[in-house]
């Protein structure tokens, strides 16, 4: 299973005194040296953490694959357009919310969706719908030409008992199967973390996690190339293709 890391709060940091300082450039290169497989930034409308500058360095920096979340705002939809990134993820975005709180609703949108996906797939630009995992929105997303699903996983990952884990889980291998009958490519995110990404990475059809905020928390600790490479190994890939001490750079 691959793995997308989510470098929003490098930024965020580095946002905290809008200096040159941690810079997200500089860690998405230690991330895929850590066998990261794609580099993931949302660029928000209220450009809180990641900002355009930051977007076209990654597009030039990044070797994987850069992975630009962003609303469907027309500002960003601009911005997007003009950086060309391999793939995009639409998603929803309340300027209130800290952190994307649920997934895309594509039945509603789908007169908004289909046009500008079109748009994206003309630039040879893969695009991604996040969404909750729920058939109609899985089925819509087939039918507006996405290329692409993420599960969100926030309500498994903040489920309180375990039957309600257990549940949640459910929803998300059921709504990861019919991705997969649908021939969407399967991604899910949101909230995982190193205890519960196991039970995720059980799920055969999913082919890409991403991840960030545990592991820029784990980072702290550990530096950033051990906390990537730490969870490229619960993925089932190879650990940090240089994982000396040293060139621990965060
Ligand atoms: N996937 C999507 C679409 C997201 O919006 C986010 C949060 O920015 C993530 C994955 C990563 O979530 P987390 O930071 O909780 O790992």
């Amino acid at each position: 299973m691959r793995l997308g890391v989510n470098i929003d709060h490098i930024a965020t940091v580095r946002q905290a005194r809008r200096g040159h300082a941690p810079d997200p450039i500089e860690a998405a290169r230690t991330c895929e040296r850590a066998g990261a497989q794609s580099i993931v930034c949302h660029l928000r409308e209220d450009r809180r953490h990641i900002q355009d500058d930051d977007v076209r360095r990654l597009r030039q920096t990044v070797q994987t694959q850069l992975n630009l979340e962003m609303s469907i705002a027309p500002s960003v939809v601009a911005a997007a357009l003009a950086v060309k990134p391999h793939q995009v993820t639409l998603v929803p975005e309340r300027r209130q919310e800290l952190t994307t709180e649920g997934g895309l609703d594509v039945v509603r949108l789908s007169s908004r969706l289909q046009p500008l996906i079109k748009r994206f797939r003309a630039q040879r630009i893969d695009v991604s719908l996040f969404v909750d995992p729920v058939a109609a929105h899985v089925r819509a997303a087939r039918d507006v030409g996405a290329t692409t699903i993420e599960l969100h996983t926030g309500a498994y990952a903040n489920a309180s008992t375990s039957a309600g884990r257990r549940r949640e889980l459910r929803s998300i291998e059921k709504a990861a199967r019919l991705g997969r009958q649908l021939e969407l490519a399967v991604a899910a995110g949101h909230g995982l973390d190193y205890e519960n990404v196991s039970a995720i990475v059980g799920i055969g059809e999913i082919e890409e996690l991403n991840i960030g905020f545990s592991i820029i928390s784990r980072a702290l600790a550990v530096g950033l190339e051990r906390a990537v490479g730490e969870m490229v190994e619960l993925l089932g890939g190879r650990g940090p293709r240089s994982a000396s001490p040293a060139r621990t750079r965060l």
